[in-house]
């Protein structure tokens, strides 16, 4: 199996450190330099990105692909701004079909919408060319997404409340089978970069290690949405998780403040305050 060295960089989300001209927003955004090219996972909500490439001195024109978790606009509300920032046109940028579904929140009768804030038609005017993806698969050498993940432990029911879509003029549940994280290859292990894991951030670590029958972890970061999907996902998932062999551990954007606390108590060792700015060699 090839591998991937590099690095890669918090662009966005909820934390920056004191002392930074960054600035943060609820979203998240990543910066991946490899040896087989730059990849941005995410964009933010929108408000972030470019300011925050130029402070940590990303270049976002020399993006090879772009990659969205989901369909979430605190992930692809900023997809515009980068395609204007960008230098390769087309640009690439895969997700899972359903990234376009049309999906709301309901809550006290009242509807929220809550997918991407964008047609298909006018990102592509805006240089963008969507690789649709259901399955694992691989966009460079060692490196790859999730596609759909299978939700298989009993545990991980997300946070899913009042979640709804459109599918072919009927509304059904949504589920965000859109999910989807990447997974690099690296010397030490695979390198796990989660958006939000609405599939489950074990269900997405048990559906890599099946896929490359590689068990080291390198590391885990990214959105976990776990402080928001109960005690009991939070605690079986910390219980899941110490029984794999996990480097760094490092709890994003949409994991909670109270649950990224309780998870550095936990995995004192491995974990690691996320921010905008953080970065990772690999
Ligand atoms: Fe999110
Ligand atoms: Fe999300």
């Amino acid at each position: 199996m090839k591998t991937a060295t590099g690095r890669l960089t918090i662009l966005t989300d909820n934390v920056v450190p004191g002392k930074s001209e960054a600035i943060g927003e609820h979203g998240f955004c990543v910066y991946v330099e490899t040896n087989n090219g730059n990849f941005l996972f995410d964009t933010g909500k929108g408000k972030t990105v470019v300011h925050n490439a130029l402070v940590f001195n990303k270049d976002l024109k020399a993006i090879n692909k772009i990659v969205l978790s989901h369909s979430h606009g605190d992930h692809t509300g900023g997809l515009p701004e980068v395609l204007r920032a960008q230098s390769q046109k087309p640009m690439d940028v895969y997700a899972h079909p359903d990234i376009f579904l049309y999906r709301f929140r309901k809550e006290n009768e009242k509807e929220t919408y809550g997918g991407i804030p964008f047609t298909k038609g006018y990102l592509e005017k805006m240089g963008a060319r969507f690789v649709f993806n259901e399955d694992y698969v691989k966009i460079e050498d060692g490196i790859f997404l999730t596609g759909e993940v299978p939700r298989e432990t009993s545990f991980e029911g997300g946070d899913m409340v009042d979640r709804f879509a459109l599918r072919n003029g009927k509304v059904i549940p949504d589920l965000i089978q859109d999910d989807q994280s990447m997974a690099i290859h690296t010397e030490k292990g695979i390198l796990i970069v989660l958006g939000c894991a609405h599939s489950g951030i074990v269900n997405v670590v048990n559906h890599i290690i099946e896929k490359t029958g590689v068990e080291t972890i390198f590391g885990i970061i990214g959105g976990t949405h776990i402080g928001f999907s109960g005690e009991v996902q939070l605690r079986e998932s910390i219980k899941s998780l110490k029984t794999y062999q996990i480097q760094h551990l490092v709890p994003s954007h949409c994991t909670g403040l109270e649950a990224i606390t309780r998870m550095k108590k936990e995995f004192e060792n491995i974990f690691q305050f996320s921010h905008v700015g953080l970065s990772l060699e690999f």
